[in-house]
């Protein structure tokens, strides 16, 4: 059975799936995406990830593309048709199709992608070792909040990461700050046992795994705070890691090379990991009872 992608109304095999070449999402990455993970068949945290799609399409006055109750159903299809497990559902959304011209032409309808893609459990090395990072200039726009396919500043740091033989790039920011990764949130753990991660603000994506993290913290009873933390402060924490819809929570033990901490993934980090595996666990009976 091939794969299939979901393109604007029709199901085709996920080779063929296309669109026009004056699609303004090609033309001027005049669209947004979001990444929902697939946990054992269920989509985890469905709902926040449409909130998010929602008010990035809100804030590019992109209309919706269908109610939000198709959205989900071409979601639980393409799981179904696919087959998937584990892994993600890819919604991308664009202005749509029109003669380029940078201003929003006069009639258009939006153009809709879904797509799914299965995904291995994480190498042990990567949670037995944790992963390096590197840090690099944030040369990004000013709305990193909205989450736009115009992810080329991401794609060139992440591009440095791996020729650096890192996982990922901590952009910083003009006061020497660290923003987030290229696709993951940023956290340390202080030397007072303190969470930290960058306050949501319009300088970082929200991300739904940094939202539900934060959720589990607060029921774990652990000290947080949402403040930006500096590289040097980041450099000299007892513990780093990071957290995206793919990596969920992932320890961070080297940034630019030096260690962090003993250089080993951090207890509350790896405990954080453990809670948030179940939170996954938690929300997937939920959802699947919910589509019984
Ligand atoms: N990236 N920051 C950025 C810039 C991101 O692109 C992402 C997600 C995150 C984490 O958000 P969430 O927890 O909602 O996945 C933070 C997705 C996974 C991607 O681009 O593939």
């Amino acid at each position: 059975m091939p794969r299939l992608a979901y393109v604007n109304g029709r199901y085709l095999p996920h080779r063929q799936g296309a669109v026009h070449i004056e699609d303004r999402g090609f033309q001027f990455a005049d669209g947004v995406y979001e990444v929902v993970p697939v946990y054992q068949g269920s989509l985890i945290d469905e709902e926040p990830h449409l909130d998010r799609l929602e008010r990035s399409l809100r804030e590019l006055r992109i209309p919706m593309p269908a109610g939000r109750a198709t959205l989900k159903l071409i979601a639980r299809e393409l799981i179904r048709r696919n087959d998937l497990r584990t892994g993600l559902v890819y919604m991308q959304v664009t202005r749509g199709t029109a003669p380029r011209e940078h201003s929003f032409p006069a009639k258009v309808s939006p153009t809709l992608v879904m797509t799914t893609r299965q995904t291995k459990p994480h190498r042990e090395a990567l949670l037995r070792d944790g992963v390096s990072v590197i840090t690099a200039p944030d040369i990004r726009w000013r709305r990193c909040d909205i989450k736009s396919v115009a992810l080329l500043a991401n794609v060139l740091v992440k591009q440095k990461a791996v020729e650096a033989g890192a996982y990922e790039a901590w952009q910083v920011d003009d006061q020497g700050r660290v923003t987030e990764g290229s696709s993951t949130n940023a956290w340390i753990v202080t030397n007072e046992n303190m969470v930290v991660t960058r306050d949501a603000s319009q300088a970082i994506l929200n991300g739904i795994t940094r939202l539900s993290l934060l959720k589990v913290i607060r029921a774990a009873g652990y000290e947080f705070a949402e403040r930006p933390f500096t590289v040097a402060e980041a450099k000299s924490a007892r513990e780093a890691f990071l957290t995206s819809s793919t990596s969920y929570v992932m320890p961070v033990t080297r940034i630019d090379g030096a260690p962090i901490g003993d250089g080993r993934p951090g207890a509350l980090t790896m405990a954080l990991r453990q809670n948030y595996m179940a939170y996954m666990a938690d929300r997937q009976e939920a959802a699947a009872g919910q589509d019984a």
